[in-house]
């Protein structure tokens, strides 16, 4: 058994455990990842529904193709080497839990609308080349062979055949289940603070606001961009940027055929818009990019916005039966990196910074959440994305 409180040790396995500080998909993949290794994991989740978590709003895009940023390169890594983990992931997943996650291989089309999204979607084909995607150019007639619902006007576009979607409440669902099969003991509350020495001589201890304190051997900061809000011993937690997202979940009308038959993303006039499928007839259509600090109202503009730009793409949009209007809050990191593995306390961990990508990279999180949590390691192709790589700069 580990002394509590050595501050050289990075590798516990004490008496106290891991407390997970977030149920959201993040934090529920790493506690049943960390249970599955034979952990002693708790999880605190104020909001178990999780209404407005990212989780619960997000689309459910695997797109590390079609959603590729010029500068982003290292994170597209890490995500397609997330997206190459999902079938065997949720096959895990849906077999530990007895939940579908509505995992949907049918590729994503992105298409554009004038002649300077056209101009960018080149160039974007060439950076997806040298991430060594798949992704082949499409002509306005081959995207329409495939898509038939789409605007005449549309300029042409890409196939990334291997960019798929899952639905994230499902997977949410089967993260908790999973959890609790492999042993994780939830908690209803808020997390205060966490403090550099717990009770029963515990290295750890996680203030809940309703005074209690959890002994830890490890915690890991999974809450979202809310994560910067919890008190810790030392600056080792980098602002996190929340970024909102407005969009809506819609219906064709009964006896209709789907819109859309796969992912379709699009540039309109510069605006990124999306619209992703699902087997039961659901369609999400997103999202707004908006830094507004925590703000959560949802707007017209923003679902006007979001409404007149996949209208561009596809008419029949006007046709649909708007079911759910939602607005999340993104997590963004610094430099829009995920943060993850141990800080500079010892036991406390990140697994934070998500961004645009917590559905994509949840197997791979998982993975390195595990070694960190077992090891006080991260796997070599993670290091670059370690939590503790602000230390001394601007950051913290
Ligand atoms: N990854 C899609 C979004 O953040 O809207």
């Amino acid at each position: 058994m580990r002394t509590p409180n050595t501050p050289s040790s990075t590798t516990p396995s004490g008496d106290h455990g891991v407390v997970v500080v977030g149920g959201g998909l993040v934090g529920r993949v790493t506690a049943w990842r960390a249970a599955q290794r034979g952990l002693d994991v708790t999880l605190v989740e104020p909001d178990p529904a999780g209404a407005r978590a990212a989780s619960t709003v997000a689309a459910g895009m695997l797109t590390p193709a079609t959603e590729a940023v010029f500068g982003e390169e290292p994170l597209m890594e890490l995500g397609i080497r997330s997206a190459g983990m999902y079938a065997d992931f949720v096959a895990e997943l849906e077999e530990a839990s007895g939940v579908g996650v509505g995992h949907r291989a049918t590729g994503t089309l992105l298409v554009a609308f004038d002649r300077d999204d056209l101009a960018v979607l080149t160039e974007l084909h060439g950076l997806q080349q040298r991430l060594g995607v798949a992704a082949e150019r499409l002509t306005s007639r081959e995207c329409r062979r495939l898509e038939p619902m789409l605007a005449p006007s549309v300029r042409g576009g890409v196939l990334a055949p291997d960019d798929h979607s899952v639905d994230p409440r499902r997977l949410l669902r089967a993260l908790v289940t999973a959890g609790e099969r492999a042993g994780v003991t939830e908690v209803a509350a808020r997390v205060d603070e966490v403090l550099s020495s717990g009770p029963e001589g515990a290295r750890l201890g996680v203030r809940l606001s309703d005074g209690r304190v959890l002994p830890a051997d490890q915690a890991v900061l999974a809450a979202g961009c809310w994560g910067d809000r919890i008190g810790v011993p030392a600056p080792v937690v980098p602002p996190l940027r929340p970024v909102k997202g407005q969009l809506l979940r819609a219906r064709v009308p009964d006896g209709e055929p789907p819109i859309v038959n796969r992912t379709v993303r699009g540039l309109v006039r510069g605006f990124p818009t999306y619209l992703v499928p699902r087997a039961d007839g659901e369609v999400v259509i997103g999202a707004t990019q908006e830094e507004l600090g925590h703000d959560t109202a949802l707007t017209a503009g923003g679902l006007w916005q979001v409404l007149r730009d996949a209208r561009e793409l596809v008419p029949g949009v006007s046709e649909l039966e708007i079911t759910e209007t939602c607005v999340g809050l993104r997590p963004g990191s610094p430099d829009n990196e995920p943060l993850l593995g141990p800080t500079r306390i010892p036991g406390l961990h990140l697994a934070a910074g998500h961004f645009r990508h917590g559905v994509l990279l949840a197997p791979v999180t998982g993975e390195v959440m595990a070694r960190a949590l077992t090891t006080g390691d991260l796997p070599e192709y993670a290091r670059r994305f370690s939590a503790d790589r602000g230390a001394g700069t601007t950051w913290k």
